[in-house]
């Protein structure tokens, strides 16, 4: 049998990412299993949802730390390490990270971003790339550096921008190729076929392309 990896999954809120990885790891053949989410908000529709998978979970809220972000982050890694996790995903966790977690945890630790990156960092990206006229829009998990929205990246999924599209349908289309691009993309780290080698992410027994995705056609 498969030794699977114990997963912590920081989130904010709704969880749709979270709930898509939690689905995934039902899987026995699965190589992770989701261990603990954790929200800063203690109202996250999320918890709600994997408490009903009956997955632990742990609320720390960031305001009573005020501006002290570290000692927040210190009390998110008190949980983890409770719980014996070996691989962080941020899930929709919308925290701004200090060099101290992100050292704490480099080389296991996962986000993922609504957009194509390096296009689009930060927020409002959807009606960013609708101002910007792209056609391709999609998502990105990389591994989290220093450098927001920057570190290695892992996997990405495009969508068709439509005509007449609002940065809601917009992303929403995104939030349906997220929901299959985040279990993909942790299925690579977790079983060990995405490794990271001189700053890049190296993916061993990648299938074959598909057709690309041209759009509009
Ligand atoms: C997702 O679209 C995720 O990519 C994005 O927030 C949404 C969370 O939805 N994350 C970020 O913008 C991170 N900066 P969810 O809580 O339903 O998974």
């Amino acid at each position: 049998m498969t030794v699977r990896k114990r997963i912590g999954v920081l989130i904010s809120g709704r969880g749709a990412n979270m709930a898509a990885l939690i689905e995934a790891a039902e899987n026995p053949a699965y190589p992770a299993e989701i261990a603990l989410v954790v929200s800063n908000r203690p109202e996250a529709a999320g918890l709600e949802r994997a408490v009903k998978s009956g997955i632990a979970t742990a609320v720390v809220d960031h305001k009573p730390f005020g501006q002290d972000r570290e000692a927040f982050e210190r009390a998110i890694d008190a949980v983890l390490r409770e719980h014996d996790i070996e691989l962080l995903c941020l899930a929709g966790f919308m925290r701004l990270l200090t060099p101290w977690l992100v050292d704490t945890w480099a080389g296991r630790m996962i986000n993922i971003h609504p957009a194509l990156l390096p296009a689009f960092k930060g927020l409002n990206t959807h009606a960013r790339a609708l101002e910007a006229g792209v056609r391709l829009h999609g998502a990105t998990v990389h591994y989290v550096t220093h450098d927001m929205d920057g570190g290695p990246i892992i996997a990405q999924a495009a969508v068709p921008v439509l005509t007449g599209d609002d940065a809601e349908t917009l992303a929403n289309r995104v939030l349906d190729a997220e929901r299959v691009l985040y279990p993909l993309a942790l299925d690579l780290v977790a079983s060990g076929r995405a490794s990271l080698e001189g700053g890049r992410v190296n993916i061993s027994e990648a299938m074959e392309p598909r057709a690309p995705l041209i759009w509009p056609i």
